[in-house]
């Protein structure tokens, strides 16, 4: 099926009169199946980006949630307003309360709001941690297997346990696949699970392994020198025609992965339009 995705929160904007950016994502998506939406970004984005991009908000048939983090979840309420009754797609673990430590400072980064008021405002959860197929060829990863060695999560990214705090694995965080005619075509929301562990997982789900695009957030920019290096290698053995980079990823990272992928990269920020 034909796709077209559009950026509507994210870390930059550039040239696009009106449009505002903020710590966050947020993507349009427009199938043969409907409109979707993945994450909201932080909510202070979305309504203004979507007014300027075009994008009616009140088509979408679904939202689906990559991941329980407050710049991808911020925006469910001013989007309920609009969308009214909609099937919400996430993890089970949506609501887990989630902490983000730096130094002395605890704080929280989990769903800045109550299931009942998401869902007195119209939302409908439908939570799988599961492989799922939501269209005719469009999927959720559900839970993503953690098969790389070298791929280790974010210490900074907590749980509560205790008196104390233990890293959060994050097995919420999912991404989309869409099949279309010219390969597989990948969005990423912050890719906690490892961008390698994703696509590997996507591959052997999907069977194939020609992936026209993948957009999105990488979360390599956040990782040890190390690790971003092994991810790299690894990321460069896979058949991506083109490679779209957002939020988590970082300038540094990305001018890293312009340099490796030449004309097949791309920054994906405020406004920019995807299809296939
Ligand atoms: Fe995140
Ligand atoms: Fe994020």
């Amino acid at each position: 099926m034909n796709i077209k995705a559009t950026i509507v929160s994210e870390n930059c904007v550039f040239n696009l009169p009106g449009a505002i950016a903020e710590h966050g994502l947020s993507i349009f998506l427009e199938t043969a199946a409907g409109n979707y939406l993945l994450d909201t970004g932080q909510g202070k984005a979305i309504i203004n980006n979507a007014l300027v991009l075009g994008l009616d908000l009140r088509t979408i048939n679904g939202i689906i949630i990559s991941h329980h983090h407050f710049d991808h979840t911020g925006g469910l309420v001013p989007v309920l307003d609009l969308s009214g009754s909609v099937d919400i797609y996430a993890h089970p673990d949506f609501f887990k309360e989630s902490y983000s430590v730096r130094g002395n400072t605890v704080r929280y980064i989990g769903v800045p709001y109550p299931r009942r008021l998401l869902e007195t405002k119209g939302a409908t959860f439908k939570f799988s941690d599961e492989f799922r197929q939501i269209e005719p060829e469009m999927w959720l990863t559900g839970e993503v297997p953690r098969r790389t060695a070298y791929e280790l999560g974010d210490e900074k990214l907590v749980v509560k346990s205790g008196e104390g705090y233990v890293k959060d694995d994050l097995l919420d965080d999912q991404s989309v696949v869409i099949e279309t005619e010219k390969g597989l075509f990948i969005i990423l929301g912050c890719c906690h699970s490892g961008i390698i562990n994703t696509l590997s997982y996507i591959v052997e789900k999907m069977g194939k392994n020609h992936i026209h695009a993948v957009i999105g957030g990488t979360h390599l920019g956040p990782v040890s020198d190390e690790q971003r290096e092994k991810s790299i290698a690894a990321l460069k053995t896979f058949d991506i025609e083109r490679l779209g980079v957002s939020h988590c990823t970082g300038l540094k990272t990305a001018a890293r992965l312009a340099g490796e992928f030449g004309d097949r990269f791309f920054f994906c920020n405020v406004g920019t339009v995807v299809e296939a």
